[in-house]
């Protein structure tokens, strides 16, 4: 669909967050949908309805906004401008460990995540708010009762405006505060305050750790929804051995993501894809290879989709300069014998979908090292021999995925080819799209395809290849809703 205003749409939903909790995703797949100005077509219904019980008229086809004159419905809408991975409100304790807690909202910020600092009395005597303003370009607050604070945000909003809050490190005495319900300081009234997920990271002597009183207020802070991430065993800082360490920074990182962009939910939940992309490259020696101009930017794409609408994907990808997408599981590869082994490894899967230009042939007799210019005779000649047909062994495959996909580049009598390749390779649909010389579809950012089934031809506009694989995501989406089993 043409591009609509997503931003007006996001602020007057109430925000990113509410976004993401209408539909079931996370924060990477709205800034998929910003960046790509557009929603999918199944999550037009409820973001219409969501949007006229908040009052606003909506043109259903467009997704113009008609505000309404009364004002209901609308809120600051805040969360647009958020970096991309979200806000952690990183509240960090009293203990030797919290020096760690720099380097977690220094690795926090590497994911586009936005920090915002908050210590207790206790973490001041261990760090102080300066080099955690410093880290995180953010005022750090400290104090509950400062004037300045309250006058600035409040201890109410601060709590409310975090998409996740971060406890690292989490001592004996917060969690214990926490656990029943304290408010006595800036920390414990945001723990009560806030609406957001909570992940604490522990960090304790082993023998606080292990005591009844700390394992009992852990469980009463699990029943309740708060998130742990461990702490691991290992020597201590007070030189004790045992279990109280707090987690390396780069695991609560790990953890915390989880939290902020948890997997997709949608209509493919539950189904494995398996997606080729990019080109394939067969060496000639150890360093020239045979290549071809495939960017992987519809392989890419259609990964991409699947995995918004929920489908578990592995992507086997020959080598290309596009970021692996959110969610998808990567397998690069090099040669066409590699792909073909690694979709192998990859099954069963419910879908597979090859989008990858892969070589016909590779070279024979390669030779380790580079081939030397002898400057007299002839030049080498290349003996080529056949690369496996992915597409059709998947589609000939015992374990054979319930709907195999394939694509087919053509410059010339694109219909003709297509409908001969969908019987050749035994696939089930096949994607054709015009690469003639004057199209700029490798490595361009659109293409113009035609959807051939047995059954169909049907032809699709010039689009984006973010479109064609959200259209094609949700025809195969539209196609296991129909043959449920
Ligand atoms: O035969 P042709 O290369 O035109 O077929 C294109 C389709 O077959 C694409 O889906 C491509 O990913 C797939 N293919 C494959 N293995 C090959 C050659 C093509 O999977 N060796």
């Amino acid at each position: 669909m043409k591009n609509c205003d997503l931003p007006a749409i996001i602020t007057a939903l109430g925000g990113r967050r509410a976004l993401q909790d209408l539909l079931g995703v996370g924060p990477s797949a709205i800034s998929n949908y910003l960046a790509r100005g557009t929603l999918p077509q199944w999550v037009h219904a409820p973001v219409c309805e969501a949007l006229r019980a908040r009052g606003y008229q909506i043109d259903p086809g467009s997704l113009a906004l008609v505000e309404p004159d009364n004002g209901t419905g609308r809120t600051n809408g805040s969360s647009t401008g958020a970096p991309n991975g979200g806000s952690v409100l990183l509240i960090v304790g009293g203990g030797i460990a919290a020096y760690k807690a720099l380097e977690v909202a220094r690795r926090l910020q590497d994911h586009d995540v936005a920090v915002t600092g908050v210590m207790t009395r206790g973490a001041q005597e261990f760090i102080t708010p300066l080099s955690l303003s410093a880290l995180t370009a953010q005022k750090t607050f400290t104090d509950l009762f400062s004037l300045t604070d309250e006058a600035e945000m409040g201890h109410i909003r601060l709590a409310r405006e975090a998409d996740l809050v971060l406890v690292a490190p989490a001592t004996a005495n917060l969690m214990a505060r926490a656990a029943n319900g304290l408010a006595d300081d800036l920390a414990t009234t945001i723990l009560l305050a806030t609406d957001a997920p909570v992940l604490m990271a522990p960090a304790m002597n082993p023998a606080m750790w292990s005591n009844p009183a700390t394992q009992d207020n852990l469980a009463r802070l699990r029943s309740r929804g708060v998130n742990f991430v461990g702490p691991a065993a290992g020597d201590m800082a007070c030189g004790e051995e045992g279990t109280g360490r707090l987690s390396e920074p780069e695991v609560i990182v790990s953890a915390a993501r989880d939290l902020l962009d948890p997997a997709p939910k949608g209509p493919l939940a539950g189904r494995h894809a398996i997606v080729t992309s990019g080109p394939t490259i067969e060496p000639i020696d150890s360093v020239r290879f045979i290549a071809n101009r495939s960017s992987g930017k519809q392989g890419h794409a259609i990964a991409a989709a699947l995995a918004d609408r929920g489908a578990r994907v592995t992507l086997v990808s020959g080598p290309v300069a596009i970021p692996a997408p959110r969610h998808v599981d990567v397998v690069p590869v090099e040669t066409a014998r590699d792909m073909l082994a690694a979709c192998e490894d990859a099954l069963p899967a419910d879908l597979a979908v090859c989008a990858a230009a892969v070589a016909d042939w590779h070279v024979t007799g390669t030779r380790n090292g580079k081939m030397k210019k002898t400057g007299d005779g002839p030049a080498p000649t290349l003996s080529l021999a056949e690369n496996p047909d992915i597409l059709r062994h998947l589609s000939t495959h015992i374990s054979r995925p319930r709907l195999v996909v394939g694509f087919a580049a053509e410059a010339e009598e694109l219909h003709a080819n297509a409908i001969a390749k969908l019987a050749r390779k035994g696939c089930d649909w096949i994607v054709a799209n015009d690469v003639g010389p004057k199209t700029g579809t490798f490595g361009g950012d659109n293409n113009t395809v035609h959807l051939i089934t047995e059954a169909e031809n049907e032809s699709w506009q010039p689009m984006q290849k973010t479109a064609v694989a959200s259209k094609l995501a949700a025809r195969i989406a539209a196609h296991f809703g129909d043959n449920n089993d």
